[in-house]
């Protein structure tokens, strides 16, 4: 458990990632809206821009939560359909590592944020100091897995040494967690992933498990804020300062 005065400091800098990630949207973007506490934060400053009329763009959401924020602040939404393709998606991230491989899921969103981050020409991450890891595998990887596939699913990843735990509702710890496709939700805890790619690669192969929150090779930036400051975070490189970056997706 996150101490109070913690996750406090903690919500100040998914705010800050949040605000410091306006600077990649430019007028007349589709944009892809994550899920999740810093998402939210972003989707609401955006919401206050299109309002003002600063910013003319179109969106797609990475969950039911986050299209009916969108939806309360105005911000246009636009309905998947063939062709379409995204400027930009900023999402947050469960966990990152200095290539930008990601652990996403936590807030069991990650099929939906899988398939706009893949059809998106640039993935911006915006995350709090504490998601930025050495090497990813201390938080557990979530899975969407289809209900009747379940036990074997489990005996599969058990055997990968995943340790997979069924998620349980929050309002009901009776219950089941289910996604917004109505899948159930399982996290495996590894501890540490020394070779994503060829764990990823597994996983692939087990039958319906429909996705895995491993995001490889899918982000081209982060935003990262520590000590009060935004650094830009790109794979391999030096963080740089927010308020220097120029790149435009
Ligand atoms: C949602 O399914 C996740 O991938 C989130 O992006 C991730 O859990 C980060 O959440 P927070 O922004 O709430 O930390």
């Amino acid at each position: 458990m996150i101490p109070t005065k913690d996750k406090e400091l903690l919500d100040q800098e998914k705010q800050l990632a949040a605000q410091a990630a306006l600077q990649w949207v430019r007028d007349g973007m589709l944009v892809g809206l994550g899920t999740g506490s810093t998402a939210a934060h972003f989707i609401r400053l955006l919401g206050e821009v299109v309002k003002a009329g600063k910013l003319r763009i179109q969106a797609t959401a990475t969950s039911v939560a986050s299209e009916t924020l969108a939806r309360q602040l105005g911000i246009p939404l636009v309905e998947p359909h063939r062709g379409l393709r995204f400027d930009l998606t900023v999402d947050g991230a469960d966990e990152l590592d200095p290539q930008l491989n990601l652990i996403k899921g936590g807030g069991g969103a990650l099929l939906r944020e899988k398939v706009l981050a893949t059809a998106s020409d640039y993935m911006l991450v915006i995350a709090d100091s504490s998601k930025a890891v050495a090497q990813l595998g201390q938080f557990p990887l979530p899975l969407e897995v289809v209900s009747f596939a379940l036990p074997w699913v489990l005996d599969a990843v058990a055997d990968l040494g995943g340790n997979p735990v069924v998620r349980m509702d929050k309002n009901d710890p009776n219950k089941y967690a289910h996604s917004d496709q109505g899948n159930l939700l399982v996290d495996c805890h590894f501890n540490h992933l020394p070779n994503p790619t060829e764990l990823a690669r597994q996983l692939e192969t087990i039958p319906g498990l429909v996705e895995h929150g491993l995001f490889l090779g899918l982000a081209r930036a982060a935003l990262v804020v520590r000590g009060g400051q935004a650094q830009v975070l790109r794979p391999g490189s030096a963080p740089q300062p927010a308020t220097d970056f120029t790149e435009l997706p």
